[in-house]
């Protein structure tokens, strides 16, 4: 009912493969692939090609989180690179329909991803493309920000508005939240409605010669705090 999905913009890019899988092998459910364009966002992170050398290292979903202006020219390179989800932002695209309709056409899921001051109401006409949404909870472009409290109400919103959807068209859109995630504040991030959780320096943060087992506690610390969560 829970998906945890590790940034790798934290883990160690020198070993990239070799954290994929342990980080798999710890719990985790999605791999969580930070593209950053140094336009969109004041960062330079990875592409297509990496997507696709990461690939054979595990079956779980690669979830794409495009931070990228313009999106519709890489969203076939990353399809083909083996990227199972890919979220955008709605400001970086033109034509955000098209971007949802291009991402599905390319047989990936496709999401909308909204800023801190980003207003929900992107998704008023486009909930049928749409099989993700998320919410920053920090500003995009680096990892190890705090969360940004308001991002609950946000949450709140967004979980009210995809569970009418879901009332009426019987169809369930996935919530996931990013930026500042930490086994601290999982519960009451599930509890305003998120139900999917990007955690990059939470996860990677501590060095592994520190902890050889330093994943599957953290990843256990926070399936913990999940559990506590009724709903
Ligand atoms: C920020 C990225 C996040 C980031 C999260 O722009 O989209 O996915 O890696 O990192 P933490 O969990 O450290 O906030
Ligand atoms: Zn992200």
């Amino acid at each position: 009912m829970y998906r945890i999905a590790p940034s790798l913009l934290s883990a160690d890019f020198a070993r990239l493969g070799e954290e994929v899988r342990d980080v798999i092998a710890a719990g985790a459910d999605w791999i969580h692939f930070d593209v950053m364009d140094n336009h969109y966002v004041p960062n330079l992170t990875i592409g297509p090609l990496v997507c696709e050398a990461i690939r054979p290292h595990t079956t779980a979903t690669i979830d794409v989180h495009l931070m990228v202006k313009p999106v519709d020219r890489i969203i076939p390179d990353f399809a083909k690179a083996g990227a199972n989800m890919i979220t955008f932002h709605p400001e970086a695209s033109e034509h955000v329909d098209r971007s949802l309709g291009l991402i599905r056409d390319c047989g990936c899921q496709a999401g909308l991803v909204f800023n801190p001051a980003t207003p929900l109401n992107y998704l008023d006409h486009v909930l049928d493309k749409v099989d993700m949404v998320l919410l920053m909870s920090v500003n995009p472009g680096f990892g190890g920000q705090k969360f940004i409290p308001s991002t609950l109400a946000k949450l709140a919103a967004a979980r009210a508005r995809l569970d009418a959807y879901e009332r009426e068209s019987g169809r369930r859109i996935l919530l996931e939240i990013d930026g500042g995630v930490k086994a601290d504040n999982i519960a009451e991030i599930a509890r305003a409605g998120a139900d999917t959780f990007v955690a990059g320096s939470a996860v990677f943060g501590a060095a592994r010669a520190e902890d050889p087992n330093r994943y599957d506690s953290v990843i256990a610390a926070m399936r913990a705090e999940l559990a506590k969560v009724a709903r």
